[in-house]
This record gives C-alpha cells, sequence and structure tokens, in this order.
C-alpha cells in the first residue's frame, strides 16, 4: 500500500516536470535580440567562470618577457582578429558586439579584469562554448594568444591623456 502511494507521487512528481518543461519551451525565445534576464546572466555567469577556473588550472604561465612588446604585437593581432565584436578600442563593442547573446564584454572592465593570465588566456584559446567567443587555438600560435593576452591586460589602466 505505501509502494502504491510513493508510485503515484513520483508519477506527479514527473508529470509535473515534465509540464514544466514543456510550458518552458513553449514560451522560450530563439532571438539573440532580448537583454540576456538578470537570474539568467547571474546563473549562467557562476558556472561560466567556474568552469573557466576549472579549465584554466593546467595554464602554464605566460613566456614572455617583454611586456611592452607583447602588448604591441597583441594590439595588431586584436585590430585583425577581435575588434569586428569587441569594438576597436576593446571597450566598446561594435554594433555586433552589442547585438549577440550574451553580449560581448568591455575588456577593461572588472569582470574581464579580474580573470587571471592564466584564465585570460584559456578564453582566448579556447574559446567559450555556446556564446560567440570563438577560440583562436587554431589561428595563432600560443605566443600570440599570450600577446593578445597583454593587450587586454593593458586595456583596464586608465587611457593615456
Ligand atoms: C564573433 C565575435 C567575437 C570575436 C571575433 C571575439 N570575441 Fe571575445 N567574446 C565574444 C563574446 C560573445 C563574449 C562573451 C562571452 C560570455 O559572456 O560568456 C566574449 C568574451 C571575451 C572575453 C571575456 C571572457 C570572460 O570570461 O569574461 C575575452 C577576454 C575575450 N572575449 C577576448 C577576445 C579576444 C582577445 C579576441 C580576439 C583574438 C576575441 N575575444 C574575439 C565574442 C567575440
Amino acid at each position: 500500500m505505501r509502494g502504491r502511494a510513493s508510485l503515484t507521487a513520483i508519477a506527479i512528481v514527473l508529470l509535473l516536470i515534465l509540464l514544466g518543461v514543456a510550458y518552458g519551451l513553449m514560451h522560450a525565445d530563439i532571438s539573440a535580440l532580448p537583454r540576456p534576464g538578470r537570474l539568467e546572466t547571474s546563473a549562467m555567469t557562476k558556472a561560466r567562470d567556474w568552469l573557466i577556473r576549472r579549465a584554466a588550472r593546467t595554464v602554464a604561465r605566460p613566456p614572455i618577457d617583454d611586456n611592452a612588446d607583447a602588448v604591441s604585437k597583441g594590439k595588431a593581432l586584436y585590430g585583425m582578429e577581435c575588434d569586428s565584436c569587441h569594438g576597436q578600442d576593446g571597450r566598446h563593442p561594435s554594433p555586433i558586439g552589442h547585438s549577440m547573446y550574451p553580449r560581448v564584454p568591455d575588456l577593461g572592465s572588472p569582470p574581464v579584469e579580474r580573470l587571471s593570465s592564466q584564465q585570460l588566456f584559456w578564453v582566448v584559446k579556447n574559446g567559450i562554448r555556446l556564446s560567440g567567443m570563438p577560440g583562436f587555438a587554431r589561428i595563432n600560435s600560443d605566443k600570440e594568444n599570450w600577446e593578445l593576452v597583454y593587450f587586454v591586460r593593458s586595456l583596464a589602466q586608465p587611457a593615456k591623456p
């Protein structure tokens, strides 16, 4: 008797979950135009940051000594590979960047600059699945991806007069 009651309870819970999923699918919006909601942004950002932290644990330290040289090489690469989305200066995303879902971030903003250099390198090399951020492993050498990281790092500094 007790067994049958728990089976009925499980069936009701499963039915409710199915109804919830069906309702969610019927009301889901696949358009990239709306601004991602606050709850979705917060949950997805936490998940993304956790996955990046975990993935970047094996990245070795940067092999670059000359910081200024790396920044200027990174800037040149940035102009060829990144500005179509992240905007010419990296701080003001292009119209395309503003139309992506999730939106393209300001690369000098605290949420990006908070990432360690190893984490930034991992993102540039591998990209971020389910966002528009491509992985550059097949396009750039590791050294070039580090140069891009150095350039991104330089963006947080106050603009020169
Ligand atoms: C096709 C558009 C596109 C191009 C080209 C592109 N990005 Fe991105 N990038 C994105 C999007 C979209 C995000 C936001 C991803 C997210 O919020 O999860 C992003 C995020 C980032 C982040 C932040 C990651 C984080 O966890 O906060 C960095 C750093 C970055 N891009 C660097 C670059 C660099 C460097 C290049 C060029 C080598 C580049 N991107 C090229 C679309 C692009």
